[in-house]
């Protein structure tokens, strides 16, 4: 790899964090591809798939500032789709400058089309456009579409259309509706189609990205979970020196990530503390006091504060009134501790580059995660924070956790709202017996979603307890307990959700454990309601 390229994943990381903190410049050389983001919808999606070739991919707006991108030394850089027509007035522009920054450039969708107009081609709006899945048929391979078949099957979403390619370009493929779906120029280093190669309904779509990344880049396929690691450890070391650190252990795989790359790299430097607010699922707070006190030997202050809780929980039955109190009790119980632990100067934080993203970053606003651990911790502690999964997604921050021997339970373990159990009694006050009824039921629940295998498959599967008891018969009795609601769903991101089709056999079987273990609950629903319009909570 040349010296030019010494791109270092953790320099773009560090970066994004805060300025105090910037200093920090790992060794290791590692392959980037910048993806510019022209507001498609599946922008993000491309800096992923990227990533999954084994190459460090990150997302900047199409208006960077050009000096950022030659900054980075990026191997190659990708344009991506938009909602724009190229002609719509405000549509974003294309500089011309990023053609000649003398690195391969691939646009997708909006960003070929971009190219082409910039380059002379005729792009144009048709008469009807191409959503969905569409035929591809490939006329001439050239280097892009290397190793593809003639005829492929892609996902295709545009109204705008490239009829004829910028001179000195080669069609290479059409479809039923694009004259020109794919064109390459390899004298001038650009490429382009009309398709997209980072949704699953293009199945050549990833060997496509690799082609780009690989053959035409240069890129070596170097980005890996164990390159994470290596990456970060450096960079732990290099910015904690020989200071104590602070870490709020939550049970989720975001903490439980960071804290064991911190521990990693400086060892017992480290304190975890774990505040079990008495909100968690059943059997939660051990499994997370065994793996990181018992088999990773973490430094762990593991509070029990249920009954604080319960009692900033007394009377309250306003959804929002209920985070507060819990956000707020969080954040006295934390400090507390760390007032005990003299002398720690730094806080782990388990941010994640979706969170950068959400958040507008990159700018070097250190913001501190909101739905992290329970209310967000203030800004005015005094800590430094150290973020060591500030450039990771969701899916790296798993592997990166099996990496590091992370127990597959904790690493899967499906998103759970901070304030926990409390804003799933719904309706009513979070009492402690209430919470029992709702962990009991949630116990059944993932006990019997995991032995069907269907775990990882769901987004979020949990109960909720509305404050309702209804009239049911049980043996030769009147009973009146309970409804338990089951909420279970698919998503990517969380910001939009589909109702998990369960099997109707699983659903009797939880039910009936429901009723038959459960002396409180008589009655068991099933919401099936998608997001929108519905929340995935209910509170
Ligand atoms: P909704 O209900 O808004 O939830 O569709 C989207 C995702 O956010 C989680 N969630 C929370 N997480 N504190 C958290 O840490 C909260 O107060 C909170 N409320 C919702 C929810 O579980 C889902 O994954």
């Amino acid at each position: 790899m040349s010296q030019d390229h010494l791109v270092t994943a953790s320099r773009a990381a560090t970066e994004l964090v805060d300025e105090s903190a910037v200093d920090v410049e790992a060794p290791r050389a590692i392959d980037e591809v910048v993806v510019l983001d022209f507001g498609g919808q599946y922008s993000q999606l491309i800096a992923r798939r990227v990533r999954e070739c084994g190459v460090f991919s990150e997302l900047l707006p199409h208006h960077v500032d050009l000096e950022e991108i030659r900054r980075r030394r990026p191997k190659g850089l990708i344009l991506s789709g938009g909602p724009a027509s190229v002609y719509a007035e405000n549509a974003p522009r294309l500089d011309r400058r990023l053609l000649e920054l003398g690195i391969p450039v691939l646009g997708i969708c909006y960003g070929m089309q971009l190219i082409v107009r910039e380059l002379g081609g005729r792009v144009e709006a048709a008469e009807v456009g191409e959503f969905g899945r569409s035929n591809l048929t490939v006329r001439e391979q050239g280097r892009l579409l290397a190793g593809t078949p003639e005829e492929q099957t892609c996902w295709m979403s545009h109204r705008d259309t490239v009829f004829a390619p910028p001179p000195g370009f080669t069609a290479l493929a059409s479809s039923t509706a694009s004259p020109v779906a794919a064109l390459e120029s390899v004298e001038q280093g650009i490429y382009g189609i009309q398709f997209h190669p980072e949704v699953v309904h293009t199945p050549y779509g990833q060997q496509i990205l690799t082609t780009f990344l690989e053959d035409i880049c240069g890129c070596a396929l170097e980005w890996s979970a164990e390159s994470i690691v290596e990456e970060q450890l450096e960079r732990i070391r290099a910015q904690v020196g020989d200071g104590r650190v602070i870490c709020g252990l939550s049970g989720g795989v975001d903490s439980s990530v960071a804290a064991l790359l911190v521990h990693r790299a400086v060892g017992d430097q480290l304190t975890c503390v774990f505040v079990d607010h008495g909100l968690m699922r059943k059997n939660e707070g051990d499994q997370v006091i065994s793996a990181f006190r018992d088999h990773f030997k973490v430094p762990l202050v593991a509070v029990d504060a249920e009954e604080r809780f319960l009692a900033k929980l007394r009377g309250v039955t306003d959804p929002e009134a209920k985070r507060k109190a819990i956000g707020a009790e969080f954040i006295r119980v934390f400090e507390e501790e760390a007032a005990k632990l003299s002398g720690a100067r730094f806080l782990v934080q388990g941010t994640l580059y979706s969170d950068v993203i959400e958040s507008g970053g990159g700018t070097g606003a250190a913001t501190i995660k909101s739905h992290h651990n329970v209310g967000g911790l203030p800004d005015d502690l005094e800590f430094e924070l150290v973020e060591p999964l500030r450039a990771l997604f969701k899916d790296e921050v798993r592997a990166v956790g099996a990496e590091l021997g992370l127990p597959e339970r904790l690493v899967w373990r499906q998103p759970f709202p901070g304030p926990g159990l409390a804003i799933r009694v719904v309706g009513g006050e979070a009492t402690k017996a209430r919470l029992d009824v709702l962990r009991d039921a949630d116990a059944i629940l993932q006990d019997e979603i995991r032995q069907a295998g269907l775990y990882r498959e769901l987004w979020q599967s949990f109960c909720v307890l509305p404050d309702v008891r209804t009239v049911g018969v049980q043996g030769d009795e009147r009973t009146y307990g309970y409804v338990v609601v089951i909420r279970a769903v698919t998503s990517d991101d969380a910001m939009t959700a589909d109702w998990a089709r369960l099997p109707y056999d699983l659903l009797e079987q939880i039910a009936s454990r429901m009723i038959n273990e459960l002396r409180e609950v008589n009655r068991v629903v099933l919401d099936i309601t998608s997001k929108p319009p519905g929340t995935i909570e209910w509170e």
